[in-house]
C-alpha cells in the first residue's frame, strides 16, 4: 500500500496546488457591434444567445506563444518562482504557433526556463484543465516540484468570419498556473476526465492534419476554419458540465454545497446558467467574464481563475472546481482545496 495525503486523490504520494495564478490578453477589444460591420448578425441576437459582448484579437505578429509566455511570466511573479527553477512547462492549445516545433519549446526559451522539459496537449477547449490533471502527476509522484501549465489560444486564426454561427462566439487568451507541493488536505482534491470520440465530428477543424494534410487537392478553404453544430455542442455541454463537476468532488468525497467557487469554462452564459442551476449553486459561487473575452478555448478557465483572484473571490481554505470542455467530444474537471502553501 502507498501512503497517500489526506483528500488527496487515490495515487497522489504529495498534495499538489496551485501556487501562482496569470493571464494575459491582447489589446483589441472587437464588439458585437463592430462584427456586425461584417457579418449578418446582432449585438441582441450575440447578448441573448451567448453572453458576449466582446471578445479579444491577438495583432498579426502575435502568436499563441506569445500569449502564453506573457501569462506565464505572471504565473511565475504570482507564485514567486524563477524561470529557471521550472521542472516542466505544459502547454494546452489547440491552435499551436505551428505544427512544429512545440508551443512549449518556445515558451521554454522565451522564459529561460533553462532546465525545464515541456511538451503540447490538445484535447481542444478542455485543454487547460486536462494539462492541469497531467502536470499535477508529476509532482504527486514526486519527480519534480515546479511545473507550469499554461492554456493558451488564438480562436480567432481559425475563424471564418463569414460564419456567423462560430465567428461571434471566439476570442484569443491566455492563462498559466504554477503547479508545487502544498500542505496535505489543500490543493488538487478530486479529478475526472472524460471524451465521447462518436461526438467529434460536431466540433471540427477538418484541414492541416495527417488525414486532409494542408497541400492536398481536396482541400476546401473551409476546411481551415473551425466548423461547429452549435445545438449538438450545446446539448452536450449543458449535460456533460454539471455532472463533471459533481464526478471531481465525489472523488474527493464532496458536494457541490460545499463549493465557494464553480469556474466553469466559458463558452456560453446558456450553459454556465444550466450548470449553476445542476448543481444548485447561489449565482455569487459562479464565476463568468465569458462577456468580456468570448470562448477562449484552452486560455478560458486559467482566465477566469485569475480575474477571480484579481476580485478577491477565492479565499485561503475555499473549494473551487474548474471544469472544461470542448471538442472531442472531451470534459474534465478538478476539485481544489485552495491555499495550504508551504515553503518547498
Ligand atoms: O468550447 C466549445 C464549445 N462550443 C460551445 O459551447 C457552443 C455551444 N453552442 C452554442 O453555444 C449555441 O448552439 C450557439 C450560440 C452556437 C447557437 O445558439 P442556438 O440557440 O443553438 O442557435 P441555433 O444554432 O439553433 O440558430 C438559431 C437561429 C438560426 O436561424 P434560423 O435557422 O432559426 O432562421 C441561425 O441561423 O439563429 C441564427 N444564427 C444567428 N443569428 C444572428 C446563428 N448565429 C447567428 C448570429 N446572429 N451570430
Amino acid at each position: 500500500m502507498t501512503s497517500q495525503a489526506p483528500n488527496s486523490p487515490q495515487g497522489y504520494k504529495t498534495p499538489v496546488g496551485i501556487l501562482g495564478v496569470g493571464h494575459f490578453v491582447p489589446e483589441e477589444v472587437v464588439t458585437n457591434q463592430d462584427l456586425t460591420k461584417f457579418v449578418d448578425t446582432t449585438d441582441e441576437w450575440i447578448v441573448g444567445r451567448t453572453g458576449i459582448r466582446a471578445r479579444r484579437r491577438a495583432r498579426p505578429d502575435q502568436a499563441t506563444s506569445d500569449l502564453a509566455v506573457e501569462a506565464a511570466r505572471r504565473a511565475l511573479q504570482a507564485s514567486g518562482t524563477r524561470a529557471e527553477d521550472l521542472d516542466l512547462i505544459i502547454v494546452a492549445t489547440m491552435t499551436p504557433d505551428c505544427p512544429m516545433p512545440a508551443t512549449a519549446s518556445m515558451v521554454q526559451h522565451q522564459l529561460g526556463a533553462s532546465k525545464a522539459g515541456g511538451f503540447d496537449l490538445n484535447i481542444a477547449c478542455s485543454g487547460f484543465v486536462y494539462a492541469l490533471v497531467t502536470g499535477a502527476q508529476f509532482v504527486a509522484s514526486g519527480t519534480f516540484q515546479r511545473v507550469l501549465v499554461v492554456g493558451a489560444d488564438c480562436m480567432t486564426r481559425l475563424m471564418n468570419w463569414k460564419d456567423r454561427s462560430t465567428c461571434v462566439l471566439f476570442g484569443d487568451g491566455a492563462g498559466a498556473v504554477v503547479l508545487g507541493p502544498v500542505e496535505p488536505g489543500y490543493g488538487i482534491i478530486g479529478v475526472h476526465t472524460g471524451v465521447n470520440g462518436a461526438g467529434g465530428p460536431n466540433l471540427t477543424v477538418k484541414a492541416g492534419g495527417s488525414r486532409l494534410p494542408s497541400w492536398s487537392e481536396g482541400v476546401n478553404p473551409g476546411d481551415y476554419y473551425l466548423q461547429m453544430e452549435g445545438p449538438e455542442v450545446f446539448r452536450f455541454a449543458v449535460s456533460v458540465m454539471g455532472e463533471a463537476a459533481i464526478k471531481a468532488l465525489e472523488n474527493a468525497g464532496l458536494t457541490s454545497e460545499q463549493v465557494a467557487l464553480f469556474i466553469p469554462h466559458q463558452a456560453n452564459a446558456r450553459i454556465i446558467e444550466a450548470s449553476r442551476k445542476r448543481l444548485n449553486l447561489p449565482l455569487e459561487r459562479v464565476f463568468s467574464n465569458v462577456e468580456h473575452y468570448g470562448n477562449t478555448s484552452c486560455g478560458s478557465v486559467p482566465i477566469a481563475l485569475s480575474e477571480a483572484l484579481e476580485q478577491g473571490r477565492i479565499q485561503n481554505g475555499d473549494l473551487v472546481v474548474l471544469v472544461g470542455f470542448g471538442g472531442g467530444l472531451s470534459w474534465a474537471s478538478v476539485a481544489l482545496r485552495w491555499g495550504g502553501l508551504s515553503n518547498s
